[in-house]
């Protein structure tokens, strides 16, 4: 048996806009340390080596910040704190659940396009 794969990846946005830049950004002085808890969560339940944390860049959905994405699953969460960090760690990563209330809107998080399809759309 080889080593298992995790079960969950977590792509936490670290983006931070430079002072002045009117654009909102998901690490700001309140929330700097989302990722930390995000961490020491996983380490606390045990869980760290099936559930992947990962350090990314902008994901496009700022105004909704700080945001996570869970794959798979293509689950987006936003205007995350601790607490619900703590939740979705809970109630998701663990239990199986998507926490509903903290998903992203559909009306900036709708069905993906598949790449073929983008393409004929692009007429390419
Ligand atoms: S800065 Fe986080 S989604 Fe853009």
């Amino acid at each position: 048996m080889g080593i298992p794969q995790p079960a969950y990846y977590i792509f936490k946005c670290e983006q931070s806009a430079p002072p002045g830049m009117p654009k909102p950004s998901c690490v700001n002085a309140q929330t700097q340390d989302i990722f930390q808890h995000l961490a020491s969560t996983l380490m606390r339940e045990g869980i760290m080596a099936t559930v992947q944390p990962i350090r990314t860049s902008c994901l496009n959905r700022c105004s909704e910040g700080p945001v996570i994405l869970v794959e798979p699953g293509h689950t987006m969460y936003t205007r995350l704190t601790k607490e619900k960090i703590d939740r979705i760690v809970k109630e998701h990563i663990i239990g199986g659940n998507v926490v509903e209330e903290y998903v992203i809107n559909k009306d900036v998080w709708d069905e993906p396009i598949s790449p073929a399809d983008m393409k004929k759309q692009m007429g390419m």
